[in-house]
């Protein structure tokens, strides 16, 4: 382990941005302060390394974050640049030697990534390469392993809690089902929380193939058997998971175009799923993406009290000199404990949700089963 003082530290956001990254860059920048560190804010997430870029660095002090912690997205910028396959087509090749070298280059004796699984496992590979990189972990997915939050999921599931919630009156008014579509690719942390929440009806998630045959049978429990006795509702909505597949289907995509980590963007399942009900069922129905707003706004209370302690372990990571780890939480501020992880067992595979313990595969809804 070198001796020499860290003196300067980067500190860079990458893939979606989230509510929450913000919060963490202001207190890496105040804990580095403390020690006396400079905290160079680096531009558009890997893409902010790459030669042609990595020249442009945000010098970043306590005063010019102060008021961050209010702050939704990144100020710092964000991208889906993955500097070991960069670019498409023929064209893709390694830029890492870039990064490797331009960490060095601006002089950076530590480097904070804060991002999902795409942006920590740059950062993996980087550590493995010698880089000095720590990781913060971010996604409003939750599907990171190795920690129980990601910086985002709070504030998103509020937001998406609100919309499912606010579709509750004009579904009910007009008495039609509302399918509600909601982001978290693979995982289905942000649709079963954020559906629980806001009063759906129905949630369909990634984990659990969902049976169309069914959806249409609880539809018809809920809505037809008392139809004209006003006690009885005439609406329901449908949450479901933009990585939701129907038994026998597949993920339905926005178009087959690739990113550099090889993700399809995912989409359109709940306007299939509103069109197969009005076509198939007796009942009416409507379909919304919620799309990218879902990620937007300020951050809730717990992603600045998590971004808070985040960013402070994250320099505490560094003046150790733990490359390649990750800050982790167990539990959920105010109630958790914070430690380092390795980043590998991070993004070794994804966190979904645990079927058994939570999600009733009759219903399609919050298991009524809590202490077994
Ligand atoms: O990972 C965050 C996320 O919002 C996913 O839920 C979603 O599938 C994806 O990003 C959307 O990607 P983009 O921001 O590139 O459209």
């Amino acid at each position: 382990m070198s001796n020499q003082k860290i003196r300067r530290i980067g500190v860079l956001t990458g893939g979606g941005d989230a509510p929450g990254l913000n919060p963490a860059i202001r207190a890496v920048v105040y804990r580095a302060a403390d020690e006396g560190i400079e905290v160079a804010g680096i531009y558009d997430g890997w893409e902010g390394l790459l030669d042609g870029y990595a020249e442009r660095t945000w010098a970043l002090d306590v005063q010019t974050v102060r008021t961050w912690d209010r702050d939704g997205g990144t100020n710092l910028g964000s991208s889906r640049t993955n500097p070991f396959k960069h670019g498409s087509g023929p064209s893709r090749r390694d830029r890492s030697g870039e990064v490797l070298r331009n960490i060095e280059h601006l002089g950076l004796d530590g480097l904070v990534a804060i991002g999902g699984e795409d942006t920590l496992g740059v950062a993996r590979k980087l550590a493995d390469a010698g880089a000095p990189v720590v990781g913060i972990p971010k996604t409003i997915d939750k599907d990171l392993s190795a920690t129980d939050y990601t910086l985002g999921f709070d504030t998103s599931v509020r937001t998406v809690a609100e919309i499912v919630e606010r579709s509750r009156t004009p579904a009910g008014s007009h008495h039609w089902v509302q399918v509600v579509e909601v982001m978290g690719r693979h995982a289905g942390h942000l649709a079963f929380w954020s559906g629980l929440a806001g009063g759906a009806y129905l949630i369909l998630i990634p984990e659990h193939p969902f049976d169309f045959e069914r959806v249409k049978a609880l539809l018809d429990d809920r809505l037809s058997v008392y139809p004209s006795d006003r006690r009885y509702p005439r609406y329901a909505v449908i949450v479901v998971a933009e990585g939701a597949v129907a038994k026998g289907g597949k993920e339905i995509t926005v178009d087959g175009d690739k990113d550099e980590f090889g993700h399809t963007r995912l989409g359109g399942i709940g306007g299939w799923l509103a069109e197969k009900i009005r076509t198939e069922t007796v009942h009416d129905a409507r379909s919304v993406a919620l799309g990218h707003p879902q990620r937007g706004g300020p951050p809730s209370p717990v992603d600045r009290h998590m971004g808070w302690l985040f960013g402070n372990a994250a320099v505490e990571a560094i003046l150790r000199r733990a490359w390649g780890k990750m800050v982790s939480a167990r539990g959920v501020a105010p109630a958790c404990d914070i430690s380092l992880v390795s980043m590998s067992d991070a993004v070794a595979k994804l966190n979904l949700v645990d079927v058994d313990r939570y999600y009733d595969t009759e219903r399609y809804a919050p298991r009524r089963h809590v202490l077994d």
